[in-house]
């Protein structure tokens, strides 16, 4: 019996899938498809798969061709299935043409002509509704959201507004963005989604304006120094049924909400300590301190939760900018430092003792892959990994994109009541002198 292989994601099935899968079996007599999982989807960058696996693979079976389904859940899989399942013929697109050579060494490698004029990409663009994206900013360059939408379904960045003229020249040198607009009012009229990216004084006042005109928000976090215009914030966009969502990209990649599931799950026993710190010397970023602090906020009040009864902190000042802070929370069986370095420098670490082990992200650990556990009775030390590119920008768009489709307006991801907190410690931060 020859068995053919081939891969694929199959989303929104159509005929040039219905075709090769016909023709692959003609290689054979019997045919398993190996079909993308949804992680080896997301770990790959692949963010725009609509349908679920459970579907895609239903639709690979109703084809009559196929006589086994696997699923495809890491990079280099291919090799082990064609060993494991005996493959004599791997059959695929010529778009992958050439990528799969080395394969030739297990078995005979076939590269089929790919049906014209269609694929998924061109179903989702036609089917889905498209986000025009607008981009106020301060800052002569864009965060990767430019680059990291295009893995996302429906998004584009299309309209740019920077108050000055030389940061729009710097950043139109770097990025081609359709639209450059005369003014904030233009730009919020242009776009159903405003990103705002600039100083923290006008944050307030332009998330404000995008809201009262219905438009989604994503923002750079703190929004403002004050809680009761945070609260404001989240009220007006409940009202106006818009999403307001924040640029913490840390809790939508996958890696900090296995962390957040196993503190959270007591697998590494009660916690005892939390310690974490993080510093950048940009010196045009005036108030840089405050967006470095809620990094470091985030997954504290995530694990260690908003009841801590002492907060106190140092701070290092140079006029109203903050150089350095030591931040310590004294919870009721447990202690959580922050330092925040801005200028000063300081180790990037996360470091989570528990009475069962010990969880470590060492250097840049907002956006690591990995993370370390160690245990009191073991020297081995287990890492957790995964796999993304890019600055995780794509992963926040992809929630945006849930929701959106969903027509819902809260993540869930960051609540409000840790959101409110966040500002109240810089706000008690910024009022202490040094
Ligand atoms: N395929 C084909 N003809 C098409 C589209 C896809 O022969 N018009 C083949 C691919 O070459 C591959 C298989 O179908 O061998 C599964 O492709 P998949 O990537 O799932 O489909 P695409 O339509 O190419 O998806 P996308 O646009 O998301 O890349």
């Amino acid at each position: 019996m020859k068995k053919v292989i081939t891969y694929g994601t199959f989303d929104l099935f159509h005929k040039g899938h219905y075709n090769i899968l016909k023709r692959a079996k003609e290689y054979g007599d019997y045919l398993i498809v190996g079909v993308t999982g949804e992680n080896y989807d997301i770990g790959r960058g692949k963010l725009n798969v609509h349908d679920s696996l459970a579907t895609r693979i239903e639709n690979v079976q109703k084809t009559g061709f196929v006589d086994e389904i696997i699923v495809e859940e890491y990079l280099g899989q291919k090799i082990g299935d064609i060993l494991k399942y005996g493959v004599d013929t791997f059959v695929i697109g010529d778009d992958w043409k050439g990528k799969f050579d080395h394969l030739s060494r297990y078995c005979n490698m076939v590269y089929l002509e790919r049906t014209k004029g269609i694929s998924s990409t061109q179903i989702r663009e036609e089917t889905f509704n498209q986000y025009n994206i607008g981009i106020v900013c301060d800052f002569p360059n864009d965060n990767q959201i430019i680059k990291e939408s295009q893995f996302v379904n429906g998004f584009e960045v299309t309209n740019v507004y920077c108050e000055d003229n030389k940061v729009l020249d710097k950043f139109l040198e770097k990025y081609e963005v359709e639209n450059t607009c005369e003014n904030y009012s233009d730009l919020v009229e242009n776009s159903d989604i405003v990103y705002v990216r600039c100083e923290i004084s006008k944050r307030f006042s332009y998330i404000k304006k995008a809201l009262i005109a219905g438009k989604h928000v994503i923002y750079d976090p703190p929004a403002t120094f004050k809680e009761q215009e945070l609260q404001e914030l989240m009220d007006l966009a409940k009202q106006k049924k818009v999403i307001l969502m924040n640029n913490i990209k840390m809790v939508h990649i996958h890696v900090f909400n296995q962390l957040l599931w196993m503190t959270q799950g007591g697998l590494i026993g009660d916690i005892l300590s939390f310690n974490c710190a993080i510093s950048k010397n940009d010196v045009t970023r005036s108030n840089l301190f405050y967006d470095l602090s809620v990094y470091t906020l985030v997954p504290m009040l995530k694990i260690m939760g908003l009841d801590y009864e002492n907060f106190d902190c140092i701070v290092k000042k140079d006029g109203e900018n903050i150089e350095f802070a030591s931040m310590n929370f004294a919870y009721p069986n447990s202690r959580a430092i922050i330092t925040v370095g801005n200028k000063m420098r300081v180790d990037n670490q996360l470091e989570i003792v528990g009475t069962e082990g010990t969880i470590r992200m060492k250097n840049d650990w907002w956006r690591s892959r990995n993370f370390e556990i160690h245990t009191p009775d073991s020297t081995d030390v287990q890492v957790f990994n995964t796999n993304f590119d890019g600055n995780g920008f794509k992963y926040l768009l992809r929630e945006l994109s849930n929701l959106l489709a969903d027509n819902r307006i809260d993540s869930r991801r960051i609540q409000e009541d840790e959101l409110l907190e966040i500002i109240k410690i810089l706000e008690q931060v910024r009022n202490s002198s040094d």
